[in-house]
């Protein structure tokens, strides 16, 4: 029953103008500390795994967690891969049990993005009740295996971003818009508001049919988070945050629990410094009693 697509809870966050946390785990209790998290707050969940976790742990192994942590929760949870630059990766992971497939192809010129995030979309529709999220235009910064100088960061551009959205198959939609992977270089980053709520107005005139995702959600002050969900970001995607919590909770419980060696109690640190994170990004976008 909680086995959902990104695409189902996220029209319906976006008609609702909340934001669902999409949060990237790089190992299973990072998983269970979120999943149960989200539970407490009775919110819906995006799981993301990129690729490195994804085939360090193996894909089947994300899948069948995920599988058991989501059947049993009374809340949609959707298992997304993200930032997935092999067309052939993306596909294994869909077959794994992947709810939602991000083919990562924005570092493509703009016609081989539109081929490779079909050929993903056509494949991921054939298996069943999946969804497919693309990017157009580049985030800057560094996301596992998609590394993106500033320099070489892209704007999406509105006219483009309808006309991939028409011919690519995708279901939800990254727009890059100034957000960055990563922790941001300048106090105040420089977000392209306008951009983004011109897109989201070309894209669901007409009622919502193309969620909107916003990426580097690490290091955003709160009131640029909050009019980005306000605009109609209704996925909000967090990584760094969260690898510095279990990093930082693990030095710090080791630093002050030095003779003792039960790793019970160090998961348990880094279980609750997690869900701390996860708590502070649940309020921030909107999400508890919204499952
Ligand atoms: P941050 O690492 O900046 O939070 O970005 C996460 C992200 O966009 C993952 O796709």
């Amino acid at each position: 029953m909680a086995i959902v697509n990104a695409k189902e809870i996220l029209v319906k966050a976006t008609e609702g103008r909340y934001s669902v946390g999409a949060f990237n785990i790089t190992n299973i209790i990072q998983m269970e500390a979120v999943v149960d998290t989200a539970v407490q707050r009775n919110c819906p969940l995006i799981i993301q795994a990129s690729v490195a976790p994804s085939k360090a742990l193996g894909s089947k192994v994300i899948a069948s967690v995920y599988r058991i942590l989501a059947q049993d929760a009374p809340i949609p949870i959707c298992l997304h891969l993200d930032h997935c630059t092999e067309v052939d990766f993306c596909k294994q992971c869909a077959d794994s049990g992947y709810t939602n497939i991000m083919i990562d192809a924005s570092k493509q010129p703009f016609e081989k993005n539109i081929q490779q995030t079909r050929e993903v979309a056509d494949y991921v529709h054939g298996l069943g009740d999946l969804t497919v999220e693309g990017e157009l235009g580049t985030v800057s910064g560094v996301e596992d295996q998609v590394k993106v100088a500033e320099d070489e960061a892209a704007l999406c551009n509105p006219a483009q971003a309808v006309e991939f959205v028409a011919k690519s198959g995708v279901d939800i939609f990254a727009p890059a818009i100034g957000t960055a992977h990563g922790v941001y270089k300048t106090e105040n980053p420089k977000i392209d508001f306008d951009r983004f709520s011109e897109i989201f107005k070309l894209l669901n005139g007409k009622g919502v049919k193309m969620p909107l995702v916003v990426h580097g959600g690490t290091g955003l002050k709160p009131d640029v988070v909050k009019k980005l969900v306000s605009l109609g970001g209704s996925k909000f995607n967090v990584s760094t945050d969260l690898k510095h919590s279990l990093i930082d909770a693990t030095y710090d419980y080791i630093a002050e629990h030095r003779d003792e060696y039960n790793p019970g109690k160090l998961d348990a640190a880094v279980r609750q410094a997690i869900s701390d994170k996860i708590n502070y990004w649940i309020d921030l976008l909107g999400c508890a009693d919204k499952a």
